[in-house]
């Protein structure tokens, strides 16, 4: 009996690289859980949201607390491995797992505690760890307040906080990174720092914006907000049938530099998208105002005067947490006890500017583009997310404030296509084509959460003239480039 565990125990640990099983001693001699190839439960371990990318870490660690972290950063170090933090995993490209083999991944699922900062204010303090539906939740139940943020549940704070955050309250009361006060970093070299605009303001500067680059963020102090008792959910939908009219592309093309000339002058208590989902035969303007209906009335009529009459209307006052269960089409946020979703993707963005709208032709020629060639098993959706306008948080914030960079902004158009598992090159194509049409050449930024793993160009798109001064910041915190990987600072272009 003995003799045959022995005789496991050596087959198992022949059959990992010998860094790995390095790295692991060290994690363990730490006392920390760890997962390597011999685990039960590795594939799961190692699959990501986007299932279309899969790397294979040298090891995944799962801290409990900041020393914990810094101790796997330090036995990473040892080894000569790279380091990659993962929240909540869902990168649109698996960028948490290093976005290259052997890298040690630290796994913040046991770091998601939110507790008061002080009786004095309203700030929480937020382990990074905690997923988007899980925090609104309990900040909601527990302590009746709120924040702007992305919608889908499963999103991890660490990641969206670190390339910006949006969510429909965000004209209102500003991206993730706008709300966050002050941050606690494990640096490459081990130490635990905290930033805020007093501590090391440049890290501060940083990590709103590009945090990954510059270590593992543990935990963050947030600016809340008291919950509103009610908000106003809405949704107007266009149809079109573009096999049978030939105006339809003129139709929609109408509609949405409406939509874009409105947004200008737009309140900020609205979050609205348009979607378009396949075929394009629906065009659906929602959201959320951050208000009573009476007060919405006048602003949806001056959208819909520019628009023209919807076929289908829906206007409800919610309270806030059904509005954002609504929005995502869920009847709770909790994750707990829900099979973490996957999906296999592709997805773009475009980054437009208040100086430099969409021409309404540009629409017209998108429409005509996504109505011809369809692949098969396939489905795509394109939204158009307003993120500026002149009286959005968002916009008010100056371009070099944070690192994230795109202020004078006014939409955020993501294009997204996906299939139930197999991927070819047309799909790809696809989606590219669709950016590429609405684009019509102009160039335009993008946002790094919507991470686009073949994006050339990215240095420029995702950070513009912030990036030579995180690349500087880099060069100092970061020299070895312990969190070095794909379009990460300092990584090619
Ligand atoms: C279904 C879906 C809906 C989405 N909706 C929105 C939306 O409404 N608004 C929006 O803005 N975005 C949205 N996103 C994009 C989302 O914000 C990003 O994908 C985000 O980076 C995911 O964070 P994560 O922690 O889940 O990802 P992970 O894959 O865990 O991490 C992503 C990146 O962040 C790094 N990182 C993670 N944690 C930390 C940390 N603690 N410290 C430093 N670096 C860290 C990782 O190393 C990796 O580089 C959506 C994504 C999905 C899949
Ligand atoms: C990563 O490892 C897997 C499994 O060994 C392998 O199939 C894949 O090609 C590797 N990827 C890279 C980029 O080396
Ligand atoms: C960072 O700030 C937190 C919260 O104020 C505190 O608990 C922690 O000890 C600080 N860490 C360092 C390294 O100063
Ligand atoms: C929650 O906050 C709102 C203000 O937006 C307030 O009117 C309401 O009474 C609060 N609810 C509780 C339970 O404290
Ligand atoms: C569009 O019109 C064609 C021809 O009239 C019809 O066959 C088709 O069902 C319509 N499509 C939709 C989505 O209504
Ligand atoms: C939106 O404004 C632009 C520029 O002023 C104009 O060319 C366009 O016709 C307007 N669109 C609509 C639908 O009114
Ligand atoms: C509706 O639009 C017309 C111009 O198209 C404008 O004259 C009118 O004031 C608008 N009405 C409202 C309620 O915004
Ligand atoms: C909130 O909305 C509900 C549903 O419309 C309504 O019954 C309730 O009176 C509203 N509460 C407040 C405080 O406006
Ligand atoms: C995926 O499968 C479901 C169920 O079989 C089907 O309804 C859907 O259309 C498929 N989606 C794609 C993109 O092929
Ligand atoms: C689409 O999916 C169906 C069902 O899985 C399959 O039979 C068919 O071959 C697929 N078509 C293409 C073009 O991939
Ligand atoms: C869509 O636009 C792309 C980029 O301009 C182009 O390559 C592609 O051929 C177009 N597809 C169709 C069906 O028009």
């Amino acid at each position: 009996m003995f003799k045959f565990a022995l005789l496991l125990f050596l087959v198992a640990t022949l059959a990992r690289s010998s860094t790995a099983a390095t790295v692991v001693s060290c994690l363990e001699d730490h006392g920390l859980e760890v997962e390597d190839s011999q685990s039960p439960n590795w594939m799961d371990a190692t699959t990501p949201f986007n299932t279309r990318f899969r790397y294979i870490p040298a090891a995944i660690v799962y801290p409990k607390k900041t020393s914990d972290v810094s101790e796997a950063v330090l036995c990473a170090v040892k080894y000569g491995l790279h380091v990659s933090a993962l929240s909540g995993g869902h990168s649109y490209s698996a960028s948490g797992y290093g976005s290259r083999n052997g890298t040690l991944v630290v796994n913040l699922r046991n770091m998601g505690r939110i507790s008061p900062h002080s009786s004095s204010d309203n700030n929480f303090v937020i382990q990074s760890g905690i997923r988007l539906g899980d925090m609104a939740s309990e900040l909601y139940s527990e302590y009746n307040r709120s924040m702007a943020h992305g919608t889908c549940p499963w999103v991890g704070l660490g990641g969206h906080a670190g390339f910006g955050g949006w969510g429909l309250a965000s004209r209102n009361w500003g991206l993730v990174i706008d709300q966050v006060i002050a941050a606690e970093l494990v640096q490459a070299d081990g130490t635990v720092v905290n930033v805020s605009a007093t501590e090391r303001p440049e890290l501060y500067w940083a990590i709103r914006g590009a945090s990954a680059s510059y270590g593992i963020v543990t935990q963050y102090t947030m600016k809340t907000q008291e919950a509103p008792v009610n908000v106003t959910r809405f949704a107007y939908n266009f149809a079109f049938n573009f096999t049978a009219d030939d105006r339809a592309p003129e139709r929609f093309a109408e509609i949405l530099s409406a939509y874009q000339n409105w947004s200008f002058t737009a309140p900020k208590e609205i979050g609205i998208v348009a979607n378009v989902w396949q075929l394009g035969q629906d065009l659906e303007l929602g959201g959320i105002y951050m208000g009573s209906r009476t007060d919405f009335d006048p602003i949806a009529a001056s959208l819909l005067n520019a628009t023209g009459e919807p076929s289908q209307r829906y206007v409800q006052e919610r309270s806030w947490i059904e509005a954002l269960e609504e929005v995502n089409g869920v009847t709770k946020l909790s994750t707990e006890g829900i099979p973490e979703p996957r999906d296999t993707f592709h997805a773009k963005s475009l980054v437009v500017s208040m100086e430099n709208p969409l021409a309404p032709d540009s629409f017209s020629k998108l429409a005509k583009n996504f109505t011809t060639s369809i692949p098969s098993n396939f489905s795509w959706f394109i939204q158009f997310e307003l993120w500026g306008g002149h009286n959005s948080h968002i916009s008010s914030i100056p371009a070099d404030a944070t690192a994230y960079p795109h202020r004078n902004h006014h939409w955020t158009v993501q294009f997204y296509g996906r299939t139930n598992g197999s991927w070819f090159p047309q799909y790809t194509e696809f989606v590219d084509g669709l950016a590429d049409t609405l684009a019509q050449g102009k160039e335009l930024g993008a946002y790094a959460n919507y991470l686009d793993p073949y994006l050339q160009g990215w240095k420029k798109k995702y950070y513009d003239r912030n990036y030579a001064r995180l690349e500087e910041i880099r060069k100092k915190t970061d020299p070895s480039g312990v969190f070095l990987k794909s379009q990460n600072i300092g990584a090619a272009d």
